[in-house]
């Protein structure tokens, strides 16, 4: 077995930690990395060797925005991205962890990348992201994949170029981990390369101090963080002077934002009204929390028409007994009051949200009141998830008598229930004219173009792939219940 190098170790009680008061913000710089390399030519040698690399992401917009940050880096020692794993000299894999089959893909993409690295022994293959964070995890990768070179967590993106460069330098290639379990700083100037030149995901927030108790999040991110909010509106007016026509901030609970500031009177609302104060044509956020989610916040959110009407408040369960299991801190009727008081100020708002269904030992009754509440809430969309337990998790303690096949019915009868309100808000949109942002060629017909309405639903449409990037106006013609087809109005 190859040698491992641990510059650091995820620690459980480490991670879980929230001591902290005051948040450090270090400003990166990679100077020092550049000048070792260039005074370092067996090191350039390699990099010339290994000079392509390929990122795949899986997970939230968090570990996309990631995905960014580190191809900046590897960009700044001008190696080049490719679109086609067989292509690439480094393979990076930035991990999800927050249900067991975001683990399993993972398993089974680094099982196919063996064969890539036996065809080239020169090959790099890096492993980062949340799934890396978790000690039992992190063995396993270690002990099952000794074809894996260099592991580092969500805290140490900013050390990859010195991970690589100690990796490059070593003549064995001994195997290097950096995983960090720590409340965490803020990393400010990290270089970042976006996937794309008109929707931009801005951090305000690091991290999450909720411990839902069947959440991993807490434990792979650490500590809440808010960025500075003249940090954060550097970062949205270069976006704009570069012309993208979206951001949107994201935080694990957006509304948290500037509690840990030493200005109290900074909060996400008065975050959101400088943001969509900018001359920018889209603002968007991610993730709300339905207890912190404040009256300013809806005014801000009514009073700005580049805001779009569009909220995901994640709800999890619409059953009292079993929010207090998953320490959700507000009940079924303060959900519903709330989502009454967004709908009577922003009358075509969308709302959208976040279910889990099998949590341990729910029961038929509670599960009735998810459903009783979906009907009332009538979301215009939803993302739901059979519930999976996570190591250290508070609900993985628990002992579930409900059984899988239960689970699973419950899954199809809560997507039935949610589309039974999709066809009746789709319709009001029939024959509509829609603003979209048009974002990609369609996947299933190549002479047609997709796009994003307010709304977050997708529309189809036949038009040029040049308007890749344009807000557009589309006349919907036809529901098609998780998009829509429409034509472009010229
Ligand atoms: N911070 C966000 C999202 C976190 S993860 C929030 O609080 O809403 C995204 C979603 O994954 C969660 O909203 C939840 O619905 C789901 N999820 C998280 N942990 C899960 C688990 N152990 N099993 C199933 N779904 C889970
Ligand atoms: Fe997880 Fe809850 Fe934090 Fe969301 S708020 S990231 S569900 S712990
Ligand atoms: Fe997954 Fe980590 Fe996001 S666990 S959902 S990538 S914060």
């Amino acid at each position: 077995m190859r040698e491992v190098i641990y510059l650091d170790k995820p620690s459980f009680t480490e991670a879980i930690k929230r001591n902290q008061t005051n948040i450090n913000t270090i400003h990166y710089n990679n100077e020092t990395f550049l000048t070792n390399l260039k005074n370092n030519l067996k090191i350039s040698e390699r990099l010339a060797k290994n000079n392509t690399f390929y990122i795949k992401t899986h997970g939230c917009q968090a570990n996309i925005r990631d995905e960014e940050t580190i191809n900046g880096l590897l960009t700044s020692l001008s190696l080049k991205r490719v679109e086609n794993i067989e292509e690439a000299s480094i393979i990076i894999i930035n991990t999800c962890s927050v249900r067991e089959n975001a683990n399993n893909k993972v398993y089974a993409e680094i099982g196919n990348i063996k064969r890539l690295k036996e065809k080239n022994k020169d090959l790099v293959l890096i492993l980062c992201g949340c799934m890396v964070e978790t000690k039992d995890t992190l063995a396993n990768l270690i002990n099952k994949y000794p074809y894996i070179d260099i592991i580092f967590g969500t805290h140490n993106i900013d050390s990859l170029l010195n991970l690589l460069y100690l990796y490059m330098d070593s003549d064995n290639k001994k195997r290097i981990v950096d995983v960090s379990s720590k409340e965490g700083e803020i990393i400010e100037d990290l270089p970042a390369t976006r996937n794309n030149k008109y929707s931009a995901y801005v951090n305000i927030t690091f991290g999450c101090d909720k411990f839902c108790t069947y959440c991993i999040v807490p434990q792979t991110r650490g500590k809440e963080r808010s960025r500075d909010k003249e940090d954060i509106l550097k970062e949205c007016k270069l976006l704009l002077a570069e012309g993208y026509k979206e951001i949107i901030l994201l935080g694990q609970n957006v509304d948290s934002y500037g509690k840990d500031l030493k200005d109290q009177n900074i909060t996400f609302a008065s975050l959101l009204d400088a943001v969509a104060s900018l001359p920018i044509k889209r603002v968007r956020f991610l993730t709300s929390y339905p207890s912190e989610f404040s009256d300013e916040v809806i005014e801000v959110i009514a009073k700005h028409d580049n805001i779009m009407k569009y909220i995901h408040l994640p709800v999890q369960s619409g059953s009292n007994s079993v929010l207090k299991r998953m320490a959700r801190r507000y009940t079924k009727e303060e959900y519903i009051a709330l989502v009454e008081r967004i709908k009577a100020r922003i009358p075509n708002v969308a709302l959208s949200t976040d279910i889990i269904v099998g949590f341990p030992n729910e029961s038929e009754e509670e599960f009735l009141d998810t459903l009783d509440l979906v009907r009332k809430v009538k979301y215009a969309s939803a993302f739901t998830f059979i519930y999976s337990p996570r190591e250290g998790t508070a609900a993985a303690k628990l002992k579930d008598k409900i059984n899988d096949e239960t689970k699973v019915a419950r899954f199809k009868r809560l997507t039935d229930a949610l589309e039974e309100y999709y066809p009746i808000y789709n319709e009001s949109f029939i024959n509509t004219i829609q603003e979209v942002l048009v974002t990609s060629v369609s996947k299933k017909d190549k002479n047609k173009v997709s796009g994003v309405m307010f709304n977050n639903k997708i529309v189809n449409f036949n038009a040029d792939p040049s308007l890749i990037g344009e807000i557009v106006k589309v006349k919907i013609l036809e529901d098609k219940l998780y998009s829509f087809n429409g034509e472009l109005i010229k």
